[in-house]
């Protein structure tokens, strides 16, 4: 055997990649990569000891829209992106099926379930700067509530023990801050909401990870204000297919991992800090070493 994806609930990540990992085996490992940064530290460990390949099924920047816009920034083309707004928000949205309400098995609600996609998306166009700190506020009034309907599945109110709704504003050692928003249930206009909102000293854009027209870009030039929308963008039949075509490349060709398991590490030591900070209503600071 060459390698592992493993796909079980959060709980269930550590160990089985730990194993595989020491027994000389790649491994894949659904997101989030661990239920906290401890676990994703022992994770990353074993791949550095172990030689192996450790990546995260974060599949979003291998769409048509995080293809293009990443070589659209490294081309300088947005000059430095120094703040995003990144949103993973669902109207009536909590997972009907599965553990995506337990706690105990997947760390978090849609912080950690649906956020993760959105700011590693984030991170990803702006080069992964390094976290220092984290603020946050986590509620779960809606998703305990028996009164209000949801529209993925039914599930037990009184077995809710993740968030609703979490919000972060994260601090980055190059000056950078992102304000994250994700929910699985909140009162708003649309059904859900994918999308980043990038902020640069050249140009600004709101960027959808998948979807028709999923970019627009806004800039000036001649003392006038563009708004430009790319109509070629790459299409990208499976994102999913993608990610695993790029984890058996890496494997074969001996190369890098294009979503290291430190990416996992980096997204896990922020939500732990978004969710200590929402008990202890501090600022935390974000350890992503290993
Ligand atoms: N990348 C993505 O976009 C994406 C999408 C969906 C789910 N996921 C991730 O995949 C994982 C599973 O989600 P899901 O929706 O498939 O959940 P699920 O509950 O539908 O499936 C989980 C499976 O794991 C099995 N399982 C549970 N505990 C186990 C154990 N200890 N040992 C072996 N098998 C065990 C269950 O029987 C079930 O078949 C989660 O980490 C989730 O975040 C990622």
């Amino acid at each position: 055997m060459d390698a592992v994806s493993v796909t079980t609930p959060n709980k269930f990540h550590k160990d089985p990649t730990i194993e595989a990992l020491q027994a000389g085996i790649h491994v894949l490992c659904e997101k989030p990569l661990a239920m906290n940064a401890d676990e994703a530290r022992s994770m990353c460990a074993a791949a550095r000891d172990s030689g192996k390949i450790l990546q995260v099924a974060l599949q979003s920047r291998f769409g048509g829209s995080g293809r293009f816009m990443k070589e659209y920034i490294d081309a300088g083309n947005m000059g430095d992106i120094y703040f995003a707004r990144a949103q993973a928000l669902r109207r009536r949205g909590v997972p009907g099926w599965g553990v995506f309400i337990d706690k105990e098995k997947q760390g978090g609600g849609p912080l950690i379930d649906i956020g993760v996609h959105i700011l590693d998306f984030t991170l990803f166009l702006m080069g992964y700067p390094k976290p220092v700190s984290a603020s946050g506020k986590t509620w779960d009034m809606m998703g305990k509530n028996p009164e209000l309907t949801n529209l993925f599945g039914d599930y037990d109110r009184s077995k809710f023990t993740v968030e609703d709704f979490a919000v972060g504003f994260i601090k980055f050692d190059n000056g950078a801050v992102v304000s994250l928003e994700s929910s699985f249930m909140a009162n708003m206009s649309e059904r859900d909401i994918m999308k980043t909102q990038l902020f640069g000293t050249k140009a600004g854009a709101s960027v959808k990870i998948s979807g028709d027209d999923p970019i627009e870009i806004y800039t000036e030039e001649n003392k006038q204000l563009f708004d430009m929308v790319p109509r070629n963008v790459p299409h990208v039949e499976s994102q999913h297919t993608a990610e695993v075509v790029a984890f058996v490349d890496a494997i074969l060709e001996g190369k890098e991992s294009p979503v290291p398991g430190l990416n996992g590490l980096i997204l896990n030591a922020i939500f732990d800090a978004l969710y200590k900070s929402s008990e202890t209503g501090n600022e935390e600071k974000v350890d992503v070493s290993f």
